[in-house]
């Protein structure tokens, strides 16, 4: 069965203080993740270790990186790689945001680059595809999206692919609290789905999460997370608030 995931995207915000301490508030809140859900917490680099710290012995919550390099290791200044993520602990990075893909032009095939690195190293990447606005009013959103997992997704083994979470995420939906309706999201994580069994198979496809991103909040997860193909979400500005995103937490089906 596949796991149904609430994952938290700080982006570049908090100090290491702030951070911290709203770390301490969601843990503290009342939340029973079953053996199905977990809560995934994507923080900015330099808060990696504090934030391992703090969910260390914590079934079911993982840190997350919001980026590694497609490299072992080198001269390649002001990057970090997997070999660094996995001697924290970290064991999944959120690859190929739109903000990436958008502010410092991450390909395709450069992703293709990133997620082969991160399988290597048993790091879990949380992929993220998803159209802009132009995309979805020329209505050819599904074959973008398409595109964006066979180029860096489709060279993958079955048994590699199953390592992966899927976040689409409409860059139109991304904060400016234009959240896509439930049947929007339903109806492109079911394409997603389909456009992986295309090439994996009905099991293979079944299994994967797919995570809705896009002005979650307490007040539309539930909604959003009961569509049978959504598998939770990717929040940004609402998980900066920890009854928020606790909300959003036990908004995840079971
Ligand atoms: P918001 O939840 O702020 O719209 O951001 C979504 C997102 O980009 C998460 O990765």
């Amino acid at each position: 069965m596949r796991k149904q995931i609430a994952a938290a995207n700080w982006k570049m915000n908090l100090t290491i203080s702030q951070g911290a301490d709203l770390l301490d508030a969601i843990i503290a809140k009342p939340h029973s993740l079953t053996e199905n859900q977990q809560a995934v917490f994507a923080v900015p680099s330099p808060y990696l270790a504090m934030a391992q710290a703090k969910v260390a012995g914590k079934k079911n919550v993982f840190i997350a990186a919001q980026n590694c390099y497609s490299k072992k290791s080198g001269a390649y200044t002001g990057e970090v790689s997997v070999e660094m993520l996995q001697s924290l602990g970290i064991s999944v990075v959120v690859l190929g945001h739109s903000e990436r893909r958008e502010y410092f032009n991450e390909s395709n095939q450069f992703l293709a680059d990133k997620v082969n690195i991160c399988l290597e190293y048993n790091i879990t990447p949380i992929f993220c595809c998803g159209e802009a606005l132009a995309i979805r009013e020329a209505g050819t959103q599904n074959d973008y999206v398409a595109k964006q997992l066979e180029e860096s997704l489709f060279h993958l083994s079955a048994e590699q692919l199953q390592k992966l979470v899927i976040a689409y995420e409409p860059i139109w939906a991304i904060g400016t609290g234009k959240t896509a309706s439930s049947e929007q999201a339903q109806e492109m994580h079911a394409h997603l789905r389909a456009v992986l069994a295309s090439k994996y198979g009905d099991a293979v496809a079944a299994n994967i999460s797919i995570l809705y991103g896009g002005s979650v909040k307490g007040s539309n997860a539930k909604e959003l997370f009961s569509q049978p193909d959504v598998d939770g979400g990717l929040v940004g500005g609402a998980s900066l608030n920890a009854d928020e995103f606790v909300t959003i937490i036990n908004s995840l089906k079971a």
